[in-house]
């Protein structure tokens, strides 16, 4: 007989796993199926967001800031230090090791909820039975009351410009070089272009980015994308904007990247290349051709407001569908998702969800830009702070950024916050959950902030909004 589960999820990165958990703490028999398997060919939890993303970038970006820190600006400070040198090899060991506890802990997390963690591909078939094949063993079929798709995304390739795991590599591979490249290249000055350029380009290597579209930071505020393009510069970022790349040649030891820069064809040499130009779903293998599942034109499975797909008692969530790829997002997703089949009420506010770069300085943002809400015609005022104006900011040595609060001239209601500056990936915590309880700037304008705190920024910006700042002048 067929082994019977009430809830199997396909995937365990950060929407499945959670996913899973939650739906066991509802007291649900569950089993998460998952075939990840690391670059020393050891099966692990956690997707893409634990092995290969969020976590092993942090850590990277961690490592890289205290040692540009160390050589640029302990001077400032008063300490003086001897030569500083990385270790390379010791800094990829402690990403290695904080990426094994955290999926390990995943490991843990399932068990100690009492749910099966499967090793090995799942696909789903018609009638929400799902073929399971064991890394070691044979294939088994599973029925499922309710089935959740977390399969998540992988990266892009570029025709022009295809992965070799050695030249031309992918995030992943960016993230565990063993030496430290002279020069890097990278295609698209995204997300992942800014982050681990910045790793890399603090390290010693020098790094061009070639971007496609002629505005940086498209997606972000206008005035953050300014500071930021500015600090990246400053930093030694080599970003060519509106640049279109037309071969890259991948020679012994280097590859050699022609472009087109405003017209103008141009050569750069690099010794390692990174292409960072987006990610898509990833559905390989993961349906019959009857399960009844719908892939829109991008390849994203179909699915409503509440992540459920075409085909009842089948949801999906986290990259796999639309909506921003990022693990908070597909963590919520989960947990609503859980919900919903355990017969609670839940819902996902879509419009509120954070977005964090964790570059230095850090850009963060929620909510609306500036000419998101133009186009909307609604009429807003706007308020900003600078941190060169935070006496905590200037205790760090980080003054540089600002943070910008924009609300709405009828009713007062924030309609987004955007920081870049110091820690603001932790600073847009209080922005998101004063968007989420409705807030108005008044409610933060009254809100007590500690002092001397980077926080204060956000009160001042607030305050600014309504020409009430005490720390800065007024417009
Ligand atoms: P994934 O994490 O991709 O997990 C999907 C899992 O499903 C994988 O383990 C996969 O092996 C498994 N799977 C797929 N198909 C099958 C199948 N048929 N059978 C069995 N198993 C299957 N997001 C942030 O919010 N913050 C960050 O700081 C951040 N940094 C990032 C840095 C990098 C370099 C990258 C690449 C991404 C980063 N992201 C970040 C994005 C984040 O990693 C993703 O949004 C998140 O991992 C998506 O979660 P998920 O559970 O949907 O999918
Ligand atoms: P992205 O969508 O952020 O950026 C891709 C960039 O590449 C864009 O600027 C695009 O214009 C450019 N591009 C596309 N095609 C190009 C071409 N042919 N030539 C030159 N430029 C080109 O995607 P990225 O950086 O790959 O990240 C993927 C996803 O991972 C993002 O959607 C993001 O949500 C997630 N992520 C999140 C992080 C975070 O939350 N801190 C960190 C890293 C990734």
């Amino acid at each position: 007989m067929n082994k019977r589960y009430d809830v199997v999820v396909i995937g365990a990165g950060p929407a499945g796993y959670i996913a899973a958990i939650r739906a066991a703490q509802h007291g649900l028999k569950v089993a998460c199926i998952d075939e990840w398997k690391n670059k020393d060919g050891k099966n692990a939890f956690g997707g893409t967001c634990l092995n290969a993303g969020c976590i092993p970038s942090k850590t990277m970006l961690e490592s890289s800031e205290l040692f540009h820190r160390a050589r640029h600006e302990f001077k400032q400070h008063g300490i003086k230090t001897g030569p500083i040198e990385v270790d390379i090899a010791v800094m990829q060991k402690r990403r290695a090791s904080i990426v094994r506890q955290l999926t390990n802990g995943i490991a843990g997390l399932l068990k100690a909820n009492k749910i099966d963690g499967l090793v090995g591909h799942g696909k789903l078939l018609a009638d929400k039975k799902i073929e399971f094949k064991p890394v070691d063993g044979d294939v088994e079929i599973i029925d499922a009351a309710n089935v959740i798709i977390a399969s998540g995304s992988s990266p892009i390739e570029l025709p022009l410009a295809k992965f070799d795991d050695e030249n031309i590599v992918d995030s992943w591979g960016a993230l565990e070089f063993d030496a430290i490249p002279n020069r890097l290249g990278v295609i698209g000055a995204g997300v992942i272009g800014l982050e681990l350029g910045s790793v890399w380009s603090r390290l010693g290597s020098k790094v061009t980015i070639i971007e496609a579209m002629h505005d940086f930071l498209f997606m972000a505020d206008r005035e953050v994308a300014a500071v930021a393009g500015k600090e990246f510069r400053k930093q030694g970022l080599d970003i060519k904007l509106g640049a279109k790349l037309t071969s890259a040649k991948v020679g012994k030891s280097s590859v050699t990247l022609e472009y087109e820069d405003g017209g103008d064809p141009k050569t750069v040499e690099v010794d390692k290349l990174v292409v960072a130009v987006g990610r898509r779903p990833f559905t390989t293998g993961l349906l019959a051709d009857d399960s009844g599942i719908q892939l829109d034109e991008r390849g994203f499975i179909v699915v409503d407001h509440e992540c459920h797909t075409q085909v009842k008692g089948v949801y999906a969530v986290g990259d796999c569908v639309r909506g921003p790829m990022l693990a908070h997002k597909g963590s919520e997703e989960g947990v609503m998702v859980a919900d919903l089949i355990a017969g609670e009420s839940a819902e996902m506010n879509y419009d509120i969800i954070p977005s964090v770069i964790y570059t230095a300085p850090e850009i963060a943002w929620v909510g609306k830009t500036e000419q998101e809400i133009e186009q909307t015609g609604r009429a807003y005022k706007t308020g900003s702070f600078p941190f060169a104006a935070s006496g905590r900011a200037k205790a760090m040595e980080q003054t540089s950024g600002m943070v910008k609060i924009i609300s709405a001239q009828d009713d007062d209601e924030i309609l987004g916050v955007h920081i870049v500056g110091p820690m603001a990936g932790e600073l847009i915590s209080e922005a998101v959950l004063a968007m989420e309880f409705s807030a108005s700037t008044e409610d933060i304008q009254r809100t007590i902030h500690a002092h001397p705190s980077l926080a204060e920024a956000i009160h001042e910006a607030a305050l600014a909004v309504d020409n009430k700042a005490l720390n800065f002048p007024n417009k």
